[in-house]
Parts: C-alpha cells; structure tokens; sequence
C-alpha cells in the first residue's frame, strides 16, 4: 500500500520524513502554517513512491521538496533509521534537521562524530558565506500572493549571526563536496549545502520557536527553495472539501454520521452538511458519559441552528449496564466502542438506504491508532473512533479532517460558524468520561467526575485560564481518604484535577496554575461535589504520562 496521500491531487507537497525526532510532527505543522500543504511519511517509505510524487505535473499532487526530521539516534548506531540513500539523487531539494541533517552528511561520505559536548538548548549559529537558506529579506509567507519570484533580487541580511535552538550530540566534523554556510562553537558544521545541488542541512531545529527566523528558514525553503505555490489555506480547503464531498457522495448517496458534541464530529458533519444538505443524518448517542450540559448544547447547536436531520439515542442505560464490572481501561474502551457500534448499527437500519459513513478522524488518531505515516508509534491507546464499523455496515467511509490537525480543525470549523461555545471547548475523548474515572464506571462516580470536572472548567474560565490550556478536568477513582465534615470525621472519594497544556496531544506538560485558582477549585469541589474529601492535582506530563488517566 503506497504511504503517501494522493487524495488532494491538486496540492503539491512537501514531505517531511520521519526518523523518530520529538519535532516531527511540529516541522509538518509550521510547513502547513506558512501555506504549504505538508505530509509526514515514514524514513523507509520505498524510493519508487517519491519517483511517482516528483513526477507529477505541477499542481497534481507533485512532491516539492523533502525534510529529513530529527532523531533520538545516532547514524552510527545498528538500529539508527537511514533511508534509502538514492533519496540524495531525485534531484528535489532536501533540507536535513538535526539528525537529518547528520544523515545527508554520513550518506555524502562525510564524518559524523561523537561532539566534544553535546549542545542542548540557545546557541549562536554565525554564517559562513551567502545562502537562501539565510536569506531575510522578502516575506516571510504572510501575504496570499507570495511565490519564490517574490523573494528574488532582494539584498541578503547583514546580520552576522541569529539564536538557534540545538538538541544534539553528533557532529558532523567534515563534510567534503558541501558548502559550510552556517556554525557555532561546539559546531564547525552546523549548516551546508551540497555544492551544486539543493540539498541543505541544519544542526539546529528551525521548527521551533527558540530558534530566531526559524519561521522565516522555512519559508525560504519551501517558497524560494523548493518553489512552492502557497496551496493550504483554511478558506481553499473548505472549498476544496465541499466540493469533493459532492463528487465522492454523488447526486443522490446518503451519508450518516456519529456525532458526539466534540469539535472533530461536529466540523464533520457541518463540512458534510454543507455539501449534501439533508442527505446527512446525524445519530447523537447519550452514553451517559458527557459532560454536564453537553446533550441539551448539541441538540440545540444542530437542530435547531444548523437545522440538520438528528436521531437522539438515549442510552444511558445500557452502557453503564454494560461497564458493571469492567475495571481495565482497555476493556472498558473495548465495551463502549462495541456498544456503540451495536447501537450506531441498528440506528443506522433504522434509516434505509444509507450509503456512506462519515467519521470526525483526525490526523494524529491515524496515527497514534495505527502509527501510519510516521515511524511506526506504539499504540497507546485504542481509540475507538477508527474501528471496524463501516465494514460491517458495507458503508463507505468518508473522513474529511483525516489531514488535519486539532488546531487546523478549530480554523475550519470558525469559517464554518461554528458557535464559539463549541468552538473553543476542549477535546473529549471517545469513551467520555469513563477515560477519567479510574476502575468500574459507576453512577455515583460518573456523578462525581461530572461535577468535578464542571467545577474546574468554570473556574479556569472565570480566572481566564480555559483557552490558555488544552484540556481540564477532574478524575476519580476507587481511593478514599479522611476528612471533616462539620465535628464529624468521614471517609470520602479523592479527586485529582488534571490540566495540561499541549499543542496536539502527543506530547503535554501539566499546566502551572496560580495556588489561588487551585484553591478555589478545591474548595468548590469539597462543598459542590457531595462525597469528595480530599482533592489533588497531577503534576506529571506526557511523556511518561498519558493525558487522560484510562
Ligand atoms: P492520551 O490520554 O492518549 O490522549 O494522552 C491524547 C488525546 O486524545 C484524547 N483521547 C481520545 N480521543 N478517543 C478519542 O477520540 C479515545 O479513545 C481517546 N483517548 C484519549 C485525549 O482526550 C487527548 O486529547
């Protein structure tokens, strides 16, 4: 099966391969915000599949250019990740970050070394000689019409050296057949490019934000490098969506679509919505592990704004009959992803003919799920979102966000209208709240869990703190612990506030809220949430940890 995308057949590519580094995925997402459309494919994706890529037309899906990512290894090591070498000779321009960069050098011929001291964080990189690479002068991709004509004839900087964000250990100490255009102290090569080719490398990690122009690196290298024509655009993909939408569903197909009330379901239904009209059939299923005031929100939003046909499922029952008992947190994934596939299933009989099943998937389910695209993740988690449903339904499967990441989902559902309360809400995960109540889901803990969590995404709105954070919320398991209630000594739950800052949920730190916001949310949780004694909060980040606790 081919790695890369060919379903925007219009949009010319750049592909950043994979090695493993932490920034991968935010090297794709900066490329994406400067314009260019961006995949990421893993490091051993067959030569023949980026022959095919660069020998598109222009505007059909043509590889432009490739970025080698960052890695956790050394080129040295027997189980480093190389790529097959003949990437070198495609004649499209590479930029190689980091590790990619040491790869392109070992690749070349050239000595990769153990560094004198390994160079984590600022260092000042000095140029060497003239480069595009380096190159200040023009736009740096902010304006619609910008192409690499644009930034041509322009005066090169003046200034002798910029802050780069370093996290490595090799170096590359020689590098024959390649100008050096850029260096530090610890590194004589922190910057080349290979004579008479469009082949760059930087030690440094231009996708990050500690790393002065690094944005503007970029740019140059997609715009005046590689040729790019700015292709990816929140308004162009709403277009483009809608009108393939309509060619993929055709005059008279029928699409049905499981809405939960969370942003990726809801933009969905809304792009699907706008392209077939009525033709979508929304099925809202109440599993009883919302949160508080989300069922009434999302009847509200969708029948009545956005006048779509919705089918509400009152479930509540049957799934807490169906989680009695089941303490594992992947067996508890597993009962409500079946219960919801039974119930999605007989809904769906219930409407007739129905062609299509449409899915909020987003890029990193794709890949946190199967480790598609990248190298190949552990999973983690199973998310039930990508199951076996449309098999078993003999349904089509439509997913329109499957390329975009959480933040690119915000800016399409915006330009959709979507109401801000639903907008700006943070993510949920698909088994609800039985993702944050540790052990057997009962009543009495999805009661605690509920108004908990209410508790704290109150108190981080009224203190400004909720759209500052990813995600909020409050967790309960079986552990009791004392406490005092008037005169009297009682045994109650403990409940552990949870909120974490993250750009796309792979990676999240705990957020550090001020002891006055902690303190109120503690002190309305003990009085608010009858049965709860005592109240914590989780101060561990992911990686090791994961963000939701089940
Ligand atoms: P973790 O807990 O794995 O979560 O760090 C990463 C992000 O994914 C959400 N999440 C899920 N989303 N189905 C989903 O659709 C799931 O089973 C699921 N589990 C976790 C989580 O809320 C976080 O944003």
């Amino acid at each position: 099966m081919s790695n890369i995308n060919f379903s925007h057949k219009y949009k010319d590519k750049i592909v950043v391969l994979d090695f493993g580094g932490q920034y991968s995925h935010l090297i794709v997402r900066r490329c994406r915000e400067l314009g260019v459309y961006t995949e990421l494919l893993p490091y051993d994706t067959q030569i023949d599949e980026f022959k095919r890529g660069i020998e598109r037309e222009e505007g059909c899906g043509k590889i432009k250019g490739i970025i080698f990512s960052g890695s956790p290894f050394s080129v040295h090591e027997s189980s480093s990740p190389h790529c097959d070498s003949a990437i070198l000779d495609l004649n499209v321009p590479i930029l190689g970050i980091c590790y990619g960069a040491q790869l392109i050098a070992y690749m070349k011929g050239g000595i990769v070394g153990e560094g004198r001291k390994a160079e984590f964080g600022r260092a000042e990189l000095f140029f060497k000689r003239d480069s595009e690479l380096f190159d200040w002068s023009g736009s740096s991709g902010e304006n619609e019409n910008d192409t690499a004509s644009k930034s041509k004839n322009k005066s090169k900087s003046k200034s002798k050296s910029i802050d780069v964000w370093m996290s490595h250990g090799d170096v590359i100490e020689r590098l024959d057949g390649a100008d050096i255009i850029g260096y530090t102290r610890n590194s004589l090569i922190a910057a080349f490019r290979i004579r008479t080719s469009n082949i760059f490398g930087v030690q440094f990690h231009p996708e990050v934000q500690h790393t002065e122009k690094g944005d503007k690196i970029l740019w140059n290298f997609l715009y005046t490098i590689c040729g790019c024509e700015r292709n990816w655009t929140v308004e162009s993909f709403v277009k483009e969506k809608i009108e393939e939408i309509k060619r993929e569903v055709g005059s008279d197909g029928r699409v049905v679509c499981g809405l939960s009330g969370g942003i990726d379901s809801s933009t969905t239904a809304l792009l699907i919505n706008k392209a077939i009209a009525d033709r979508l059939t929304c099925i809202f299923i109440d599993t009883g592990l919302l949160r508080r005031g989300e069922k009434e929100s999302v009847i509200k939003t969708f029948e009545e704004n956005f006048k779509m046909k919705l089918v509400f499922v009152d479930a509540k029952e049957r799934f807490l009959a169906g989680l009695q008992g089941v303490e594992d947190a992947e067996a508890k994934r597993r009962v409500i992803g079946r219960l919801f596939i039974e119930l999605f299933e007989s809904e769906t009989k219930k409407l007739g003919k129905v062609d299509f099943l449409a899915q909020g998937t987003i890029y990193p389910d794709r890949i946190e799920s199967a480790g598609a695209g990248s190298m190949k993740t552990a999973l983690i988690k199973s998310h039930h979102n990508v199951g076996a449903l449309p098999e078993q339904l003999g349904l089509t499967l439509i997913e329109p966000l499957k390329d975009l990441y959480k933040d690119e989902v915000r800016k399409v559902a915006k330009e959709l209208g979507m109401p801000s309360k639903i907008l700006n809400q943070h993510p949920f995960p698909g088994p609800g709240l039985a993702a944050r109540v540790i052990g057997e889901v009962t009543d009495d803990k999805l009661r605690i869990c509920r108004g908990a969590s209410h508790i704290v995404e109150d108190e981080l709105k009224s203190s400004g703190w909720y759209d500052k954070v990813w995600q909020a919320f409050a967790v309960v398991g079986d552990d009791v612990a004392t406490g005092v209630l008037g005169d009297a000594r009682s045994v109650g739950r403990i409940v552990t506030v949870r909120v974490v800052g993250s750009n796309d949920a792979m990676t999240a730190d705990f957020v550090k809220l001020p002891y006055t916001v902690l303190e109120s949310i503690s002190k309305r949780i003990t009085n608010e949430v009858k049965g709860v004694t005592w109240v914590t909060y989780a101060i561990s980040s992911k990686p090791p940890s994961t963000i939701e606790p089940c």
